[in-house]
């Protein structure tokens, strides 16, 4: 019994210091003024001059009643989900994660910049 409370308590720890790891190091109040260089195109709740980003961390690629460029849409067509990781290769810069895109953004050059920004958008 004492070796299974002591491997739920090193357990314990272990998870802890993982979630600690994942929260500690960007802040969403950081992200939410790098999100100012996507607000005149996106919002959150409805469409814009881009697509409604609410909840787009871990959604569908092209899922939104948006006129979509053909690129984008042939990217949902192969499943492309947006994962932080496929979120931070494409605000890194657009066009090289995907050709033809209409989003004209040159993209964030550092990766604080976008680590932060993506803690912003889990929170929308
Ligand atoms: C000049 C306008 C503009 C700016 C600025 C802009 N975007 Fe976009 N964004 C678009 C357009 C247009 C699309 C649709 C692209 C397509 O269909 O190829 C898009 C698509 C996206 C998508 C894919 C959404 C989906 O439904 O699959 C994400 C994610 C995204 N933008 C994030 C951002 C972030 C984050 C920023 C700021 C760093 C940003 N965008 C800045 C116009 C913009």
């Amino acid at each position: 019994m004492k070796t299974v409370t002591k491997f739920a308590a090193i357990a314990a720890i272990g998870l802890s210091v993982a979630l600690s790891a994942s929260t500690s190091a960007y802040a969403a109040e950081d992200g939410e003024k790098v999100f100012k260089k996507c607000k005149a195109c996106h919002k959150f709740g409805k469409n814009g001059l881009g697509p409604d980003l609410t909840g787009i961390v871990g959604r569908k690629a092209g899922t939104m009643e948006f006129k979509y460029s053909k690129a984008m849409v042939a990217k949902s067509e192969e499943g492309l989900v947006w994962t932080e990781e496929n979120l931070d290769a494409f605000v890194t810069k657009p066009k090289k994660f995907i050709k033809k895109t209409k989003m004209a953004f040159a993209g964030l050059k550092k990766e604080k910049d976008r680590k932060a920004l993506i803690e912003y958008l889990k929170t929308q």
